[in-house]
């Protein structure tokens, strides 16, 4: 149990975070953020939140360690294969009725890109063409994205297959690289970036959010989708709120939700 100074101070120190970084720090759960500023206290060996913000002003590249942390960018090419599996029905419902005409997709909160390059793999052994905006808030995973090298460990869940097919050397193929466009996005304070889509893919992200900020946000998702559009969110996520009534739960063990035509 915390004390009410300890919770003075967090929120004294969140605030400072917030309007020091422009992270919104009001709408990610109370616990994450307590867990992954106690891993940066101890690692500067502080005690209470008063010195960790001392330390801020002290060294303006604790905050870029704290956001690092805060961010935390875990994922994998297919991660979660049998998502992707359930997934490619959906994909090829989307580009049957229009052959030629790209589909447009957003992965929203990509990390280091390894989602957005698993999606058009996809969409190049379906033989359809598309485009991806692979967008999250974390500069240092979105230069990663475009930097585009991957060690061997990223891709312990990609079929053999798809990896030789479409990459070389830890790189994915041009065709590969091409239909994906990086763009730094905060889905906290920002509208869509180039809707409307196809296909939304927000996975791992809203877990760290607040109830409030969840339902925001799957309601902008559901006004960005096209009628007849998909979005997929992370096995652990659940849409909450208006959104509900707006999306049809089309597999519930993998989280496909479509937005009726
Ligand atoms: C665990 S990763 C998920 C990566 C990928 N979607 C997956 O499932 O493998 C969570 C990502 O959400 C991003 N994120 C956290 N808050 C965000 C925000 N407000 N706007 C955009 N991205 C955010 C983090 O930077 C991080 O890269």
């Amino acid at each position: 149990m915390s004390s009410p100074q300890d919770a003075r101070a967090f929120l004294a120190l969140t605030q400072k975070i917030s309007q020091a970084r422009g992270v919104s720090c009001e709408s990610y759960k109370d616990k994450c953020l307590k867990r992954r500023i106690a891993v940066r206290m101890r690692a500067r060996g502080v005690h209470t939140y008063d010195d960790y913000s001392r330390l801020l002003d002290q060294d303006p590249r604790e905050y870029q360690e704290l956001l690092d942390a805060l961010t935390i960018n875990v994922t994998k090419f297919y991660r979660n294969p049998e998502t992707w599996q359930a997934l490619r029905p959906y994909l090829q419902r989307l580009a049957e009725p229009r052959p030629s005409l790209p589909l447009r997709i957003w992965s929203a909160g990509c990390a280091t890109g390894e989602e957005p390059y698993t999606i058009a793999v996809l969409l190049a052994a379906l033989g359809a063409p598309g485009t991806i905006d692979a967008t999250d808030v974390d500069r240092v995973s979105l230069e990663r994205t475009a930097a585009a090298a991957y060690p061997d460990t990223a891709f312990t869940e990609m079929p053999a297959d798809l990896r030789r097919r479409y990459f070389a050397g830890g790189r994915p193929l041009p065709a590969i690289r091409d239909v994906v466009r990086v763009l730094p996005h905060d889905l906290l304070r920002e509208a869509p970036p180039r809707p409307p889509y196809d296909l939304i893919v927000c996975r791992n992200v809203v877990i760290y959010f607040e109830r409030q900020a969840q339902e925001r946000l799957f309601e902008t998702f559901v006004n960005a989708l096209t009628p007849g559009g998909v979005l997929l969110l992370g096995k652990v996520e659940t849409l909450l709120g208006p959104a509900r009534e707006r999306l049809q739960l089309v597999d519930p063990r993998e989280r496909i939700y479509v937005k009726p035509a």
